[in-house]
């Protein structure tokens, strides 16, 4: 048995450890976007995959969809993005304690985007790695730096989506090529004098571990086989956004201690027109509500998303700022993330 003797039950001998402590509360400070240059109209797609413009836009709300040009990776989006969040943060880039990139399309397994872009945009020596949580990687991304900050890790965060999805799709699958877009969406989190972001309710259900997949692995690629491009099980994603995401959304509300009519903002993950409707409808949001529609000309940019349709509800309805959002990511793993943040 250990002779017990501090009153904290610490054992004797045992020397205290110093132990850090944060800021109380945190928020999202400033937002930044890049998109893929070229707007790639649904009528570009529909040869390989036997669609229709008409098909495309019923059933997704897709219109067009923002890709990136051949020379550009998703880290070059990415910085884009960082610079405009920092910028507006007013901060150094030398204040960022961690960066935090969500990606699936590193052109690399290692080392990690994160790095990289911390050099390219001088936040040196931050700790830096890439989050592999697919759409959900922004709300699980604004979780960390949350948590990172009020343990006093980290003074402010750079959290970013950035995806170069055209690099991994293949023109011929018509279960979700035409769904995809290229883009990149940071946030700088710091300190707060007021709670700026709420719990976060988030998880996943490796059930459905192939739901979204890709087609084959790395070593099988090298055996010989293409390319490996994403492919998904549509109605199953769909279903399951539907029924289990609304819950998760209404969960996040709860966590937050607020009523859907307080909120300013709605801003799912841009999966699928329909699927953002059914929230909309589920959740009982009133007409003030404003709901990210970013869909329509960004197409599905992953983690990128979110942090896109925000920055672009900022833009467009400046009444926005200061207000309360409601964001909710979910996909491949599956994964979902949901919070209520204060728009910056
Ligand atoms: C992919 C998705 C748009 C397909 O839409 P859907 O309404 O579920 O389509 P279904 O698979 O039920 O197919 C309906 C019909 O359209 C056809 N179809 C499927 N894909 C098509 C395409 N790309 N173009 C034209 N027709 C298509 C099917 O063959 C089927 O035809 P049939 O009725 O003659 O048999 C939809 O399932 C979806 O958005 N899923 C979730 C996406 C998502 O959240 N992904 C997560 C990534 S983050």
């Amino acid at each position: 048995m250990t002779d017990v003797t501090s009153s904290n039950g610490r054992p004797a001998g045992l020397p205290e450890l110093a132990q850090r402590t944060g800021h109380q509360f945190t928020r999202i400070v400033a937002l930044g976007a890049a998109r893929g240059e070229r707007s790639v109209p649904n009528d570009d797609l529909v040869g390989p995959i036997d669609s229709s413009d008409e098909w495309i836009r019923q059933r997704t709300g897709i219109v067009t969809r923002v890709r990136a040009g051949a020379d550009v990776q998703a880290v070059d989006l990415a910085e884009v993005a960082a610079r405009e969040a920092i910028a507006a943060a007013g901060i150094d880039a030398s204040q960022i304690g961690v960066v935090l990139i969500s990606t699936v399309t590193n052109t690399v397994a290692t080392p990690s985007m994160a790095t990289l872009l911390a050099e390219r945009i001088g936040a040196t020596p931050a700790a830096a790695y890439d989050i592999s949580a697919a759409c959900a990687g922004y709300a699980y991304g604004i979780a960390q730096a949350d948590s990172f900050i009020k343990t006093g890790i980290a003074e402010y965060v750079l959290v970013i989506g950035a995806e170069k999805l055209s690099d991994i799709v293949d023109p011929t699958d018509r279960s979700i090529s035409f769904l995809l877009g290229d883009g990149a969406g940071a946030a700088i989190v710091g300190p707060s004098d007021y709670p700026g972001i709420a719990p976060t309710i988030w998880g996943s259900d490796g059930s459905k571990w192939d739901a979204i997949w890709m087609t084959r692995t790395y070593p099988e690629w090298r055996a010989g086989g293409a390319q490996p491009t994403i492919r998904q099980e549509g109605q199953t994603v769909f279903r399951w956004a539907v029924w289990e995401m609304v819950t998760v959304a209404k969960r996040a509300l709860e966590a937050a201690g607020i009523t859907a009519d307080q909120l300013a903002a709605f801003i799912p993950h841009q999966a699928n027109m329909r699927i953002i409707d059914e929230f909309a409808k589920q959740l009982g949001l009133p007409e003030s509500v404003m709901i990210g529609r970013d869909i329509t000309t960004t197409g599905n940019t992953s983690a990128a998303s979110i942090p896109l349709a925000t920055h672009r509800l900022l833009a467009e309805h400046p009444q926005l700022h200061g207000g309360l959002a409601l964001q909710i990511g979910f996909g491949a793993g599956l994964v979902f993330g949901a919070q209520v943040v204060v728009l910056p």
